[in-house]
């Protein structure tokens, strides 16, 4: 028994911060029916033999299906499957209801849409505090070259981005003006680059000013204009899974900018609406000084001509 007394909450924040992927792992329980969660504790092990681990928490309902089963199946998702994420990760007795999928290894369901797979022969199952660790030896593997990964960080689903570092070292080289450069003039590029340089300074002003992170920002900027959401709605808006959505409002309960309406609905209190309305002025004010470096004319138009591409993209 450990003798650390930390918050949960606030430990829980803290491994957050370690971006993840998102896996849906497999396999068939006692009675042949298909059993799968949502885990994003995935990790590769060993390469020789060659072995990955997940852990389970030992409050799954699935968890004697795992502790038992001789094979499992590893479903790396991809970006276009939070929805496949969300299903997995909750209760509901037919995950595979609405599932599209085919038995691998062992009868391990392997879903038609992912990233990469993996099929594995359960090789330990070792003890880890309130969770079990699943230690696989992968016999056979696939993946999807074109699939972008999901990505889990601080409670969020995100997709993975070029590094802004990288970006600074092809702008040095645009500087040059280099007659025909390719990267330099393209929209994707001139996209990215503007969205990166101005969030940098956006959002740390945001958590200087109004001591409010990005994750609650984005829930405060929804409820200034709508003062009472469901969670259910809110966790699409904003791409937090139910979970971790009630950890951020929990943050947001304690700090006094929403309270709890039931047990599925959130209501933005008084202090909520001063802070999202300061807030709002100052992402204003920011998206202000730098459009100011347009001509007037050419700045609305800039908004005009994306929201018409936004359109147009569906
Ligand atoms: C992004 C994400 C990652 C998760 N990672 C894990 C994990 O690694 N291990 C785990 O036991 N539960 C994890 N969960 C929670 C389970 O998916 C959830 O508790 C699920 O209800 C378990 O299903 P079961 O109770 O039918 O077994 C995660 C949930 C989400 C949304």
């Amino acid at each position: 028994m450990s003798t650390t007394q930390f918050d949960a909450k606030d430990f829980r924040r803290a491994l957050s911060q370690f971006p993840t992927g998102v896996t849906v792992i497999t396999a068939l329980d006692a009675e042949g029916n298909p059993v799968g969660v949502t885990a994003s504790s995935f990790n590769s092990v060993s390469m020789d033999p060659t072995l990955v681990l997940w852990s389970i928490d030992k409050g799954a309902h699935s968890l004697s299906t795992f502790e038992n089963t001789e094979h499992f199946a590893v479903n790396v998702l991809n970006r276009d499957q939070v929805s496949t994420s969300n299903n997995f990760a909750s209760r509901g007795e037919d995950k595979f209801a609405n599932a599209a999928y085919s038995a691998g290894l062992g009868g391990a369901p392997i879903l038609d849409d992912y990233a990469a797979q993996f099929e594995c022969k359960t090789w330990a199952v070792y003890e880890g505090g309130d969770h079990l660790i699943l230690v696989g030896e992968v016999l056979d593997y696939r993946y999807n070259d074109s699939a972008e990964p999901l990505v889990f960080a601080r409670g969020s689903y995100a997709i993975s981005a070029q590094h802004p570092e990288m970006a600074k070292s092809s702008a040095a080289c645009d500087a040059k003006a280099v007659e025909g450069d390719f990267v330099g003039d393209y929209l994707l590029y001139l996209l990215r680059e503007t969205y990166q340089r101005f969030s940098a300074d956006l959002y740390p002003k945001l958590k200087s000013e109004c001591d409010v992170t990005a994750e609650e920002w984005r829930i405060l900027a929804r409820m200034v204009t709508c003062p009472v959401i469901k969670l259910s709605d809110l966790s699409t808006m904003v791409m937090q899974p139910d979970v971790a959505l009630r950890e951020t409002a929990d943050w947001m309960v304690d700090k006094g900018l929403v309270m709890y309406q039931g047990d599925d609905a959130l209501k933005i209190t008084e202090k909520g609406s001063k802070v999202g309305l300061e807030m709002q002025s100052i992402a204003l004010a920011e998206e202000s000084a730098l459009l100011s470096q347009l001509p007037p004319e050419q700045a609305e138009q800039l908004k005009v001509n994306l929201k018409c591409l936004m359109e147009k993209l569906g």
